[in-house]
């Protein structure tokens, strides 16, 4: 039988097939139809859209690879207000967005107290609305009053799962352990976890890539995303080459296979290395699309890597343009909350390699 079939039916790998899987830049046809036929299986020809809205670019860590780390003195720093986000809000529900993707650096300005405010308000005005944050590190009790304010999901990705490669990545006050702790709290507490990693990132190995799939076995988060590592021209890593195309496009595929049930988007990074990124991203196993729902002014300011994409398909009020490319794709935009399917098999399912 061939690897893919047994991904197909077994759900999981050796790491050392997931290795033979992984390491060519084939382009393989048959994986790919079975991870079509899987999306097919568990979500249909539906796209959902996320409407992201980046609250601040003020950051207190120095992530290596970030835009927008705190040593980077060159970005217009700016935060929304509480109108300028209701604001956001409304326009998107307008256009037909049900999930609002509260993403922004750690920035303490934004303390509980004004998190819970702006979870609070939206949570008010949009009861039929999932509320999905994105504000990185935080303690137990701060993620439980998100929660209990109304906030339905959380996306922290974990960047990589090998902590030699982790601390590779970022500054010493930062740590792996830390990290997946967090993670760990979010589930507990019952939010739609999404978590993820950069493909290509700098000192990446396959070994750190298996390990990032093991990892993932172990959290089973409701999201997935990954892009690709592309450099920023005012960090550490200016000079390292920007993740490849087609083992990002491998990897969503493998992760279709691995985890059926979930969301996993064709994000902004894949646009941004190729024009057509998105919808090859779709083809190979995503469900998920997040256009921009930012004021258009600070769009450009949230630059995480060189070229972000902003405006065209990836600016949510272009929802005509983006629904035109996914459908020539094959897919279609809903307008729906979007919540992960139920794994219907998941007791069965083998986790050992
Ligand atoms: N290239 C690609 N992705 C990046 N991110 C941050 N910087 C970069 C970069 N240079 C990703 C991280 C983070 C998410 C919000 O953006 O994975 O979790």
């Amino acid at each position: 039988m061939s690897l893919v079939k047994t991904l197909y039916r077994t759900r999981n790998l050796s790491d050392a097939e997931l290795s033979t899987l992984l390491e060519t830049d084939r382009f393989d046809p048959e994986l790919l139809r079975r991870a079509e036929d899987r999306r097919r299986e568990f979500y249909g020809s539906d796209v959902y859209l996320r409407g992201l809205i980046e609250l601040t670019n003020y950051c207190k860590n120095d992530c290596f690879y970030c835009g927008i780390r705190r040593s980077n003195a060159l970005p217009d720093r700016y935060r929304l207000s509480l109108d300028e986000i209701l604001n956001c809000c409304k326009v998107g529900y307008e256009l037909g967005y049900r999930t609002f993707v509260l993403q922004g650096g750690e920035d303490p300005f934004f303390n509980d107290d004004r998190i819970v405010e702006i979870v609070s308000d939206i949570r008010k005005r949009y009861q039929d609305c999932a509320i999905t944050l994105s504000l990185g590190e935080h303690s137990r009790e701060s993620y439980q009053r998100f929660f209990d304010a109304g906030a339905n999901r959380y996306l922290l990705r974990h960047e990589t799962a090998n902590s030699d490669h982790y601390a590779k990545l970022h500054p010493n006050s930062m740590s792996l352990e830390h990290r997946k702790q967090c993670l760990w709290h979010l589930k507990e507490i019952g939010y739609q976890v999404g978590s993820g990693f950069m493909v290509g990132s700098p000192f990446q190995t396959m070994e750190c890539l298996i390990e990032d799939l093991r990892f993932l076995q172990q959290l089973k988060p409701s999201m997935i995303g990954i892009g690709p590592f592309i450099v920023h021209r005012d960090t550490p890593f200016a000079h390292y080459p920007s993740g490849s195309l087609t083992l990002t496009l491998r990897l969503i595929a493998v992760l279709r296979l691995m985890f059926p049930y979930a969301l996993i988007p064709a994000t902004t990074a894949l646009g941004t290395i190729d024009p057509l990124g998105r919808e090859m991203g779709l083809r190979a196993g995503a469900n998920v699309v997040m256009p921009n729902l930012s004021p258009v002014e600070v769009r450009k300011k949230y630059e995480l890597y060189d070229n972000k994409l902003h405006t065209e398909k990836e600016a949510a009020e272009n929802k005509a343009l983006l629904a035109n490319s996914i459908a020539a794709a094959g897919y279609t935009i809903v307008t729906d909350i979007g919540n992960v399917k139920p794994d219907k098999e998941d007791a069965g399912v083998k986790l050992e390699g």
